[in-house]
């Protein structure tokens, strides 16, 4: 690959370094481009621009490839604890014995919801989304803890977040907030704290927790992706990780990222509860002027399949096939998923089911409620949108500040409002 670039414009060259990265992806450093040229590249939604140079997380979107700091997420998702993940994301190794230990016992110290956090939580109106209670209890964390140095942060944030995600969910059940138990994994210790009896003695399923442990693994990090950004972007401010990490799953709760499992399973169910077959649905997805979509299909980045939907889909025939559950909704999502893969619009344009698609499913057949889903995407996220911001302050990278181009009214000077018309 050379290692330079060349760009004509009004005449001029202009050469530019070229970066080639291990897995061979090249990018143009452009960074001298306004200040040689006064011109800048303009690229709405960054499909061909990079924010950085990243070791945490490889995706190969042609062949479907996912890998943490080089693990596939097969592997990963088969044979790793979340707790394990969350150390291999943030310190660029999967943790020995002892630094797992000292892991889990962080966590741990963190595990619990200060009375400051449940009266912001009981604060807030019960029926409001739990991505809006979410942002809103994580933004107050940084009132509650505002002496925090960084590292504190970042572990009390990842200590706290599953009992704030049970509390939540807890508190729209009516049930009693429960206490975490320090011996269960990462994900048991999120069964036990949703799910849990208040009068003690529930055993939380193991079928449960390989499901959950393994959702919160496939969720944990996937490079730039919005709301990954999002936390770059405020972290790059050198605002505090609340701020960073509740900007961030604003960002998620939309329905175009995050928010797509929940949709999807809305989705099905209005597909389940209409008249009409799954291929009236495939037209209305295709028809522009219609504005349904085909939640938890395409992908800016995967182009062939999302390895999570690959993942996702076999996990949830198993764990319907374990709880001896029957979902109607996994039956349409599979005619969604057959019929759609058959037909031109989608091939064409290379709209695959993403990780959102079957996501949905498994939540389901785990008895969370359709709005919590973003939720759980969140709780796995939180390691990546941590690991991201760390990454680009150990860089310690300048403001993120991108530029524009103007195309409004050239100068023009006010007037007296009788003379406007
Ligand atoms: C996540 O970035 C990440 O990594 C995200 C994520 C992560 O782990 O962080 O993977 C998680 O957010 C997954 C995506 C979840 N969102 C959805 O499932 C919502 C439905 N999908 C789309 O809205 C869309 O596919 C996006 C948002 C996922 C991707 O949007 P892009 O890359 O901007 O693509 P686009 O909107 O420009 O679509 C290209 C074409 C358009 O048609 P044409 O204008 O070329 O005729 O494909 C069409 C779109 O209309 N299209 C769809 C479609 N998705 C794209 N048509 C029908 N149904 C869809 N779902």
């Amino acid at each position: 690959m050379t290692d330079k670039a060349t760009l004509i414009l009004d005449g001029t060259e202009y050469e530019f370094p070229v970066v080639e990265g291990t897995e061979g992806e090249v990018g143009i450093q452009g960074t001298s481009l306004r200040g040689d040229s006064g011109a800048i590249f303009l690229d709405p939604g960054y499909g061909s621009t990079g924010s950085c140079t990243s070791e945490i997380t490889f995706i190969n979107g042609e062949e479907g490839v996912l890998r943490y700091r080089g693990y596939p997420i097969e592997e990963l998702a088969e044979e790793a604890s979340f707790e394990e993940v969350i150390h291999l994301l943030l310190e660029g190794h999967l943790p020995n014995r002892s630094e797992l230990s000292a892991l889990r016992d962080r966590l741990a110290r963190h595990a619990h919801l200060s009375e400051d956090t449940i009266e912001v939580l009981q604060a807030l109106p019960p029926q409001a989304h739990p991505m809006s209670i979410l942002q809103t209890v994580v933004s107050s964390l940084g009132t509650i803890y505002n002496d925090d140095d960084e590292e504190t942060a970042m572990y009390r944030l990842l200590g706290k977040m599953k009992a704030l995600g049970a509390a939540i969910y807890r508190r729209r059940i009516g049930e009693p907030y429960l206490t975490s138990d320090p011996d269960l994994s990462y994900a048991g210790d999120f069964a036990h704290l949703a799910f849990g009896s208040p009068t003690g003695g529930s055993e939380v399923s193991e079928v449960v927790e390989t499901a959950l442990n393994q959702l919160l693994i496939l969720h944990a990090d996937h490079e730039q992706n919005c709301s990954a950004s999002t936390s770059r972007m405020v972290g790059s401010a050198r605002s505090d990780v609340y701020a960073s990490v509740s900007a961030a799953v604003g960002a998620l709760s939309g329905p175009l990222h995050g928010g797509a499992n929940q949709k999807v399973i809305e989705m099905l169910h209005e597909i389940h509860e209409s008249d009409k077959d799954v291929d009236t649905f495939i037209e209305k997805a295709k028809d522009k002027s219609d504005d349904f979509r085909l939640m938890g299909f395409g992908h800016r980045v995967y182009k062939n399949f999302d390895p999570r939907a690959k993942i996702l889909k076999n996990s949830a025939n198993d764990l319907l096939d374990e709880l001896g559950q029957d979902d109607p909704y996994l039956e349409i999502a599979r005619q969604l998923e057959q019929t759609a893969l058959n037909e031109e619009y989608f091939t064409k344009r290379r709209l695959y089911p993403n990780v959102d698609f079957y996501s949905g499913t498994v939540y389901y057949a785990l008895d969370i409620p359709t709005d919590m889903f973003t939720v759980m995407f969140a709780l796995g996220r939180l390691p990546g949108w941590i690991a991201q911001r760390k990454e680009m302050l150990d860089e310690e990278q300048r403001i993120h500040r991108p530029r524009q181009v103007y195309v409004g009214e050239n100068e023009r000077h006010v007037e007296p409002i009788e003379q406007r018309d």
